[in-house]
Order: C-alpha cells, then structure tokens, then sequence
C-alpha cells in the first residue's frame, strides 16, 4: 500500500554517494525532503539535481535535510555529480542514494509500473521532524519539479505546524494566512494581535502571525 500523509516515514539503510545513511539518523531533528529521479545522465535530472543543489542555503535556513535517490549505481551517481557540476555551475551537496535493489523506491513506492516498468517517477517527500510525511508529490519523467513551489510548501508546513492557521491559495512566505476553522472568531483577538477580516464566519484572515 502507498504511503499517506500522517504515515511514519520508513527508515532503511542505504548506500550513497556520502556513504552508508540510516534514513533516519540521518533526518535527526531536521526536516527532510526524499525525492527520486528516474536515471542519471538524462537531461531533466540533471537541471533537476542542479537546482536543488542551487537552493543549498535556502533548505538550510528552514532546517531541511535534502537526499535525492534513483536505481542507478554508485559508480555512475559520483560520474554523473561531476557533468551536474560543470553543466548547472553548482556542487551537488547532498547524498544520492544507490537504489540498484530497488529496495528504497519499493518502500515508498516510487517505482510506477505503469508509467515505468524500472525506473522511478519523480517523487517527493517531505518529512517532518517527528518522522512523518507531511506532504507527497509525484510527478512524471517528462516533467522537472518546480523546487521553489517546493520551499513554498516548506514554508506553509512549518508556519501550521506551530500556528492554528492555514494558507489559501498561492499563499507566499509574508502573506496573510486563513484562521484555522477550530478558532472561534470571538477568540481570534487574543490569539492573533496584529489584526484580522472576517469575510464570511468560515474565512477570517490574519497577517502571518510570525512576521
Ligand atoms: C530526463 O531526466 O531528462 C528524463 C528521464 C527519463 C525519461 C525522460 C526524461
């Protein structure tokens, strides 16, 4: 069965190009994002690979470990880093797992058979410091992830994880958030000081309550 939000994430132990990785040791008190990649030496993977490198400061600010993983060998992985390297003027700086057993993708059921017999799909995970996936995204081989989106999520997922509030659509870091439907709007003073609108007694909006 395919995994769901809420789900403890599965621990494994891997083989990468920065050595042996308990998943889970590995993730520590950190946020996590586990994505795959179909194959290496293929053209969308390797803008796809530069750009997470790229954003190296951006998940470090939000405490978010990054690991990426495809079936290909280790071998190949560490040739492939070097043309990442030079095509996308970057350093990859985050581990790729070796997934040749298909060990990983099978846990977290990356591989799509009927999309690919073999390969991985474009997974996503994200994983909370408590272990558990807070958000899955799947996208196909023809298509590289928007990684910005992805921050965006990060964002919005660490702002409710500690506020009783939501994001509504398009939501960006600094823009006003949706008051939690289980906020009685009588409460919301006291709860939310710098302000509110009720627009209808379902959507009642507040500036971003940690800004
Ligand atoms: C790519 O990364 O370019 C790619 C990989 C597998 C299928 C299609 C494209």
């Amino acid at each position: 069965m395919s995994l769901r939000l809420g789900d403890v994430a599965p621990d494994f132990t891997a083989q990468s190009t920065e050595g042996t990785i308990n998943f889970h040791e590995f993730l520590g008190d950190s946020w996590g994002v586990l994505f795959s990649h179909p194959a290496d030496y293929t053209p969308v993977c390797t803008t796809e690979l530069g750009a997470v490198a790229k954003l190296r400061e951006e998940f470090a600010k939000r405490n978010v470990k990054v690991i990426a993983l495809s079936v290909d060998g280790l071998e190949s992985h560490k040739g492939w880093i070097g043309d990442i390297n030079e095509t996308q003027n970057t350093t990859v700086n985050f581990p790729i797992i070796a997934d040749e057993d298909k060990k990983v993708s099978a846990l977290y059921d990356m591989i799509h058979p009927n999309a690919n017999e073999s390969f991985t799909v474009r997974s996503v995970f994200v994983i909370g410091p408590d272990k558990k996936i807070k958000l899955t995204i799947t996208y196909p081989a023809s298509t590289g992830r928007n990684f910005d989106e992805l921050l965006r999520v990060i964002d919005s997922l660490q702002l409710t994880a500690n506020y009783s509030v939501a994001t509504p659509a398009n939501w960006k870091e600094g823009e006003e958030v949706v008051v939690a439907p289980a906020i009685k709007t009588e409460d919301i003073p006291a709860r939310f000081p710098k302000g509110h609108r009720v627009i209808k007694p379902y959507l009642r909006m507040t500036p971003q309550p940690n800004k």
